[in-house]
């Protein structure tokens, strides 16, 4: 399984990306807001270190509005992807932009019918929204999980990213219900190295280590 950051802060991208693990990036207009960054200067900043996926949101809510934003973002580099909300119009979008080889990911994905449908009009990749399923009372790995069920029963291409994480629990079980990418928030990505064995393992090392060498 692939990571990508969910973020649009430049210098958490940095630091992962340090890590050698960062496969791609995912923003929203919440995240470019949070910023404070104009959206066309950060996403080229973020594709320019990650060298990878990153994908950036449209605004418009309407198939013309949001193929024109598209277009202008696309141009920014060629590691950018649209992210588009599952809707009658943007299902119509991303099978404009299919069509001119721009990929798509659709957005705010709550249920395989949505899922099935992006992938139908075209798009590269789904993200279903884990933590805000959950948040409702939902089941939201339950959800990546019927995805990739009906995804592999269709040899469907589409990858799905899981999305809208909230703790290392939700990355680990995205993984055993088959998504393809999690994008994790800073913090979660962080918390997913760390493990007080792991610190105590070295710990203990080093000092093994300093008696044995102290004559
Ligand atoms: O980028 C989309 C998604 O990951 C948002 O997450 O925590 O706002 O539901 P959240």
């Amino acid at each position: 399984m692939e990571f990508y950051l969910d973020t649009a802060e430049i210098e958490e991208i940095r630091e992962i990306a340090g890590w050698g693990v960062l496969s791609g990036v995912t923003t929203n207009p919440t995240l470019v807001a949070k910023s404070g960054r104009d959206l066309k200067e950060v996403v080229i900043e973020i594709a320019e270190i990650v060298k990878g996926p990153v994908s950036a949101e449209v605004i418009a809510t309407d198939t013309e509005g949001m193929v024109a934003e598209a277009r202008e973002l696309a141009r920014l580099s060629g590691h950018v992807v649209i992210k588009i909300p599952v809707t009658p119009e943007g299902l119509a979008a991303t099978r404009r932009l299919a069509e001119e080889g721009i990929p798509v990911n659709m957005t705010l994905v709550f249920s395989l019918p949505q899922a099935l449908l992006a992938a139908r009009a075209g798009a590269r990749y789904v993200s279903p929204f884990l933590g805000r399923i959950d948040d409702i009372g939902g089941d939201g790995v339950g959800l990546v999980r019927e995805i990739a069920e009906a995804f592999g029963i269709h040899g469907i291409e589409t990858k799905i990213i899981a999305a809208s994480i909230r703790q290392p629990r939700h990355v680990v079980e995205a993984a055993l219900a088959g998504a393809d990418i999690a994008t994790v928030p800073y913090k979660v990505m962080k918390q997913l190295v760390k493990h007080p064995l792991t610190d105590a393992g070295i710990a203990r090392f080093l000092e093994d280590w300093r008696r044995a060498h102290q004559g």
